[in-house]
């Protein structure tokens, strides 16, 4: 299938907490897809908030109605506009569901059994008392197959977490269109150059994650100006004094990891921040993080406070993202039944 114009696609799950990663690897360049997007050329971007993803672990059903409006409020506030983009809740759109089981057959079991998320987080789940690792984490990476393939997306935007996904996906269309003739178009991943993999503060060898890691490791996109500052200034770094990124022996993790946050904050490279901090230590350093960190979201703070008073709107906003989703994905399904054979639905 030769892919049409530009179509970005990408999806986050209703975490509601969404932290510092998030914003930088995800939701930064959602805004830059949709600031870059040429309407006039058909160029498009869809965004989607994935409830049906949420319920693969343990959740409760009313938090997961308010933890989607947090986080539309938050895509809202970080700068997404429904006018130019589409944004919408994956349960509202049941092509992804229908997608999903369509693409199971497919999509080779051993190709799930390898996924990396699949294994920690099901590693994750069996540490805890009465665990239950439900069959849809393992069917996880079909229904976010199904997501970006039902658009037709030429890229999705992610953090470098979800590169095995993409890779995934494109696997999928790959396999589909050989069996079934060109019908779905094979996606390529777009990951930041910089802040792709943003670490745990208090654990720099391990990625800044919702569900791994101390509160105190995790920076949210919502924290309050005085406690953004405390975690940086409480962040781990090594026995070093100069703020300068380290070799390939490592060693330097939490500094790079700074530097990096820093970098991205101010739009500046690494080597002017190693300039500015000659002979300064580590304390400056990271005192100077927190305050670029603080004043970088305080903005999306205040924002989300007004937009998320009003849950009436923000449904609105869904619904009418909703319609549109469904206009795109709804002859991309009638195309993929009738390549496998599948009656239309009547
Ligand atoms: P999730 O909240 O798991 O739906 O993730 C939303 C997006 O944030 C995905 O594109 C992830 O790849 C990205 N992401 C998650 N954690 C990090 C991190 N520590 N650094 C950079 N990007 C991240
Ligand atoms: N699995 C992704 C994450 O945890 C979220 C997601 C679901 C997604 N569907 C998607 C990302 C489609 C990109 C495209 O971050």
């Amino acid at each position: 299938m030769s892919a049409g114009p530009r179509r970005i696609f990408s999806g986050i799950q209703p975490t509601g907490r969404k932290h510092l990663g998030n914003y930088i690897g995800a939701i930064r360049q959602y805004v830059e897809g949709q600031e870059s997007a040429d309407a006039g050329a058909g160029e498009l971007a869809i965004y989607c908030i994935v409830d049906l993803h949420a319920i693969t672990v343990a959740y409760d059903p009313e938090e997961l109605r308010e933890r989607v409006h947090d986080t539309t409020a938050i895509l809202l506030a970080a700068g997404l506009d429904p006018e130019r983009c589409v944004l919408f809740r994956q349960g509202d759109v049941r092509q992804h569901t229908e997608l999903c089981w369509l693409l199971g057959g497919v999509t080779a079991w051993g190709d799930l059994n390898r996924m990396t998320q699949w294994k920690v987080k099901r590693e994750q789940i069996e540490q805890q008392t009465g665990a239950f690792v439900s069959a849809g984490l393992f069917n996880y990476p079909v229904l976010q197959a199904a997501d970006v393939l039902a658009y037709r997306a030429t890229e999705v935007p992610v953090g470098d977490d979800q590169r095995q996904h993409i890779e995934l996906t494109r696997e999928i269309a790959r396999r589909f269109n050989e069996r079934f003739g060109p019908t779905l178009v094979e996606p390529e991943h777009v990951i930041p150059g910089v802040g792709a993999r943003i670490m745990d503060l208090q654990d720099p060898m391990s990625k800044m994650s919702t569900t791994a890691g101390g509160e105190s490791g995790r920076v949210y996109v919502l924290d309050e100006p005085d406690a953004i500052r405390k975690k940086f200034r409480s962040a781990v770094t090594d026995s070093g004094r100069e703020v300068r990124r380290g070799g390939p022996e490592g060693g330097k993790e939490g500094i790079e990891n700074l530097i990096e946050i820093l970098c991205v904050v101010r739009g500046a490279g690494p080597e002017e921040i190693e300039t500015e901090f000659e002979g300064r230590g580590y304390g400056d350093f990271k005192s100077a993080v927190g305050d670029a960190v603080a004043d970088f979201l305080a903005p999306v703070r205040e924002r989300y406070a007004e937009l998320r008073s009003d849950p009436g709107e923000l449904e609105r906003t869904l619904a009418a993202g909703a319609e549109s989703a469904r206009a795109i994905a709804e002859p991309v399904l009638a195309d993929v039944r009738d390549a496998m054979g599948v009656a239309a639905p009547r």
